[in-house]
């Protein structure tokens, strides 16, 4: 089968050759079903995150041994079940996500960790879901309780777990503010139905967002929603309300901040740190619930994947480099079998 090989550490958004640190390997052995209860799924597409990108460069958390095939989030149709699987059939559509493994033609799970991709959503917008929508839910439902009438802030707005969070945020009834960088993402963000929009190429958060608040008579930020982290949560932090609750999703700044605790101590904020993938090994019904609500919102229409950018497996450095270079809305795909969607648009 096809998969793209990581075999050293490095920029994965080099043109690939024999010396770059990724690879295709058009001959890699397909994945054995390896237990009774194993799912073979034909991969239809999978989708970029920000940590597949660490992951390659090794500023991820979790360093995988070398070569390792990266990849998380995928839908696609099964291909073969072992003799134990009852809830799933040959040429269901569905969607998962794994450690590793899923920038690859096939990939095998347990059919626990599988999900229906329901009728009527497209199987390659399925493929972006379960991380991006999957930590945002987590994130602001779970965690936050997020309720009608609050105010919430998200920082990386147009990227994926941003834009994630700003859906979320409006299906959960809250005042949305945005915060992007550019025209482009903040037209888009504005489509999206958002209250108020940061464009950060052009004013700052602290002065954008009391303009709004004065105009719309709010006090302040109830939930921060922060995949950024740096200066922009420093400057975030002025704009919370007693009793906030700040949830730290990452770095993309490169820039890990620091929150006072005395200030959280005098302003009753709530700091939450949300690592998602590990709710797979300490609560996994959260995380399969989480996931199942979000595809009946799919398949109701009440959430939306926007994919910016499509890409075959062999161009691979390209859809890395959309992430690099900040031209993402929403997400990046890898799709497979499809080769009449497979543009660039670079
Ligand atoms: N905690 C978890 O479980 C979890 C799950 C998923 C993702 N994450 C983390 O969330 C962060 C965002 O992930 P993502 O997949 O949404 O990435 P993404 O699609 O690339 O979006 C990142 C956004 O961050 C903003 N940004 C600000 N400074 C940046 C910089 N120096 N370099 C790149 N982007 C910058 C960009 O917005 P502008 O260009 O508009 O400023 C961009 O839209 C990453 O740190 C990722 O590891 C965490």
């Amino acid at each position: 089968m096809e998969a793209l090989l990581c075999r050293k550490i490095g920029d994965p958004t080099v043109q690939i050759s024999e010396a770059s640190p990724i690879s295709i390997s058009v001959s890699h052995p397909i994945p054995e079903l390896n237990s009774p209860t194993a799912i073979r799924v034909k991969v239809k597409a999978t989708s970029l995150n920000y940590a597949n990108y660490l992951q390659i460069l090794g500023k991820y958390q979790e360093k995988p041994p070398l070569p390792f095939i990266p990849g998380s989030d995928y839908s696609g149709v099964v291909e073969a079940v072992g003799n134990k699987v009852s809830k799933f059939k040959i040429g269901d559509r569905v969607c998962s996500f794994v450690g590793l493994g899923s920038f690859a033609e096939f990939v095998v799970a347990e059919e626990k960790e599988m999900f229906l991709v329901p009728d009527g959503c497209d199987l390659v917008a399925a493929g972006a879901l379960p991380v991006a929508f999957g930590t945002s839910h987590v994130a602001l439902v779970h965690r936050a309780h997020l309720s009608t009438g609050q105010v919430l802030l998200v920082l990386g707005a147009a990227g994926g777990v941003g834009l994630s969070a700003v859906q979320i945020g409006k299906v959960c009834g809250a005042v949305v503010i945005a915060v992007a960088r550019g025209s482009e993402k903040v037209q888009f963000l504005k489509s999206m139905g958002v209250d108020h929009v940061v464009d950060l190429s052009k004013e700052g958060v602290i002065e954008s967002v009391k303009e709004f608040f004065k105009a719309r008579k709010l006090k302040g930020v109830d939930v921060l929603y922060d995949p950024v982290g740096g200066k922009l949560t420093k400057e975030s932090m002025k704009l919370l309300n007693w009793g906030a609750n700040i949830l730290i999703i990452g770095f993309a700044s490169g820039e890990v901040p620091v929150i006072p605790a005395n200030i959280a101590l005098v302003k009753n904020w709530t700091i939450h740190g949300l690592y998602w993938g590990s709710y797979k090994i300490n609560q996994p019904g959260v995380l399969e619930d989480s996931v199942k609500e979000l595809l009946s919102w799919l398949a109701r229409g009440l959430i939306t994947i926007h994919i910016s950018h499509t890409y075959s497996l062999p161009e691979a450095n390209l859809a890395f480099s959309a992430i690099k270079e900040r031209k993402a809305i929403g997400k990046v795909m890898i799709a497979f079998d499809d080769h009449k969607t497979v543009r660039s648009k670079l």
